[in-house]
């Protein structure tokens, strides 16, 4: 089976120096969940790449209301095989600054029950899969992935970490002092945002190897004197794409350079467990 690759979130990858012959797909198919976000066909390096924008062309979806199964869905329709997901963060832990790049390791579902979180057994009136799936979420990400990512952002030398474990909130709002100070010294999470979940899950439970880079912008409000805005979000947004557009030919490099055979056998029999038909 050969590689495709998606980028899911797509900072940094307008600037037409990385991704040539960027063009929207216009042709793609309703899933048994309805719309896709819109999908852009384009190439890195000469190998093609598939990429996502997850809250719309135009930014109109919030958080709760991205259709991760549809989005993904598609994806597996156009041949993905892997994920590299991006997504802006709030850090909480002083040494993961403003500017990190962070290979997320695990998360804590925050979310409130709004999202439809598995794709098995919720769409089968317009034929998405049957059943019931128990899909073991450790490791929550690819780890030959993750790894692939890790080396990436070793090579390209830009600032990063290479895990954390995202708490990921409802939103759209951010989070009270309490609610941080409780992710911070209760649940001792390095980051928060409002994306990973389901995306991460459902991305598994389609048999795609899915990993994230998440991009913090700001120290979330635990911190003394921080100001979490969307105008302080969107300014560091703007810096750390740049650091996005660095990295990406490299780990598209190394994720065609890599067998992924073993790894690809093992998730897919791990997948293959956990459904339970009925
Ligand atoms: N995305 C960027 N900054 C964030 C924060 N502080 N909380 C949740 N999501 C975010």
């Amino acid at each position: 089976m050969s590689t495709v690759i998606a980028i899911i979130g797509g900072t940094g990858l307008d600037d037409p120096t990385i991704v040539t012959n960027r063009k929207e797909l216009e042709d793609i198919e309703e899933t048994p969940w309805g719309e896709p976000s819109t999908i852009f066909k384009g190439e890195v390096n000469g190998e093609t790449v598939f990429i996502l924008s997850r809250h719309g062309r135009l930014h109109n979806k919030s958080p709760s209301q991205v259709n991760y199964c549809a989005n993904l869905w598609a994806l597996k329709r156009l041949g993905v095989t892997h994920i590299v997901a991006t997504t802006a963060c709030g850090s909480l832990k002083e040494e993961y600054s403003p500017g990190d790049l962070v290979v997320l390791s695990d998360y804590i579902d925050m979310t409130k029950g709004y999202r439809v979180n598995t794709h098995v057994g919720t769409a089968v009136e317009n034929g998405g899969p049957k059943g019931i799936i128990h899909l073991p979420s450790k490791p929550a990400y690819d780890e030959d992935l993750r790894e692939i990512l890790i080396e990436s952002l070793k090579e390209s030398g830009v600032d990063h970490k290479t895990r954390g474990t995202a708490v990921c909130i409802e939103g759209p709002r951010f989070s009270s002092y309490a609610e941080s100070c409780i992710f911070r010294d209760v649940y001792k999470a390095e980051i928060v945002n409002m994306t990973a979940c389901p995306e991460t899950s459902i991305a598994r439970e389609m048999g795609m190897h899915y990993a994230s880079i998440a991009m913090v912008t700001d120290y979330d409000c635990w911190k003394e004197n921080e100001e979490v805005n969307v105008a302080n979000v969107t300014k560091q947004m703007l810096i750390n794409a740049k650091s996005v557009g660095k990295v990406v030919p490299i780990i598209i490099r190394k994720i065609k350079e890599q067998d992924w055979r073993k790894s690809r056998e093992s998730l897919l029999a791990a997948v293959k467990t956990a459904i339970m038909e009925c």
